[in-house]
């Protein structure tokens, strides 16, 4: 698809960085992740801007940056697993992008995040995290152009799916 944006969307732990990577270096194409510009222009990690501001500020940055590289062509973004969230980042990353939900079993979710210590909403436990997968899913549906299912794939054929298609 001519000059458009491959947007990856998903809970945490559905792999959207690492096959991101590897779809931008296949294809050509820029590699840009929404978490890693909000830490840029913010000068602090996701934990740290959760702990002093709280989400909603977190929120409000993820909004600002969503806008900013909905614009860009040619890119594959990588979003917060949260980015859905808002009707407005949809409505932005769909302007030029096409957006591939990925999705994973809770049980490879845990596997995946087992150790992670930078994301500030694993802190709620496991129970917190599989009520929240739930409350989002019909949302990351609801908003996604195509699914990938990741359970028991590598990301490299992740990645080779979601080329096939675009
Ligand atoms: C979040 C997911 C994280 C990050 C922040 C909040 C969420 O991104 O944006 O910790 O609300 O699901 P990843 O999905 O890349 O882990």
């Amino acid at each position: 698809m001519k000059n458009k944006n491959i947007v990856l969307t998903g809970f945490m732990g559905t792999g959207k960085t690492t096959a991101g990577k590897i779809i931008a270096g296949e294809l050509s194409m820029e590699f840009i992740d929404t978490d890693k510009e909000i830490e840029k222009r913010a000068e602090e990690s996701i934990q740290e801007l959760f702990e002093h501001y709280g989400e909603e500020y977190f929120r409000d940055l993820e909004e600002e940056i969503v806008e900013a590289v909905s614009s860009r062509e040619n890119a594959v973004i990588a979003t917060g697993g949260g980015v859905i969230l808002r009707d407005k980042n949809v409505k932005h990353l769909k302007k030029n992008g096409v957006i591939f939900l990925l999705t994973a079993d809770f049980q490879e979710i845990l596997k995946r995040l087992d150790n992670c210590n930078t994301r500030p909403l694993l802190k709620k436990g496991k129970d917190e995290l599989l009520k929240l997968m739930e409350m989002r899913n019909e949302r990351y549906i609801k908003t996604a152009d195509f699914i990938v299912e990741t359970t028991g794939k590598t990301p490299f054929y992740v990645a080779r799916e979601i080329i096939d298609i675009f």
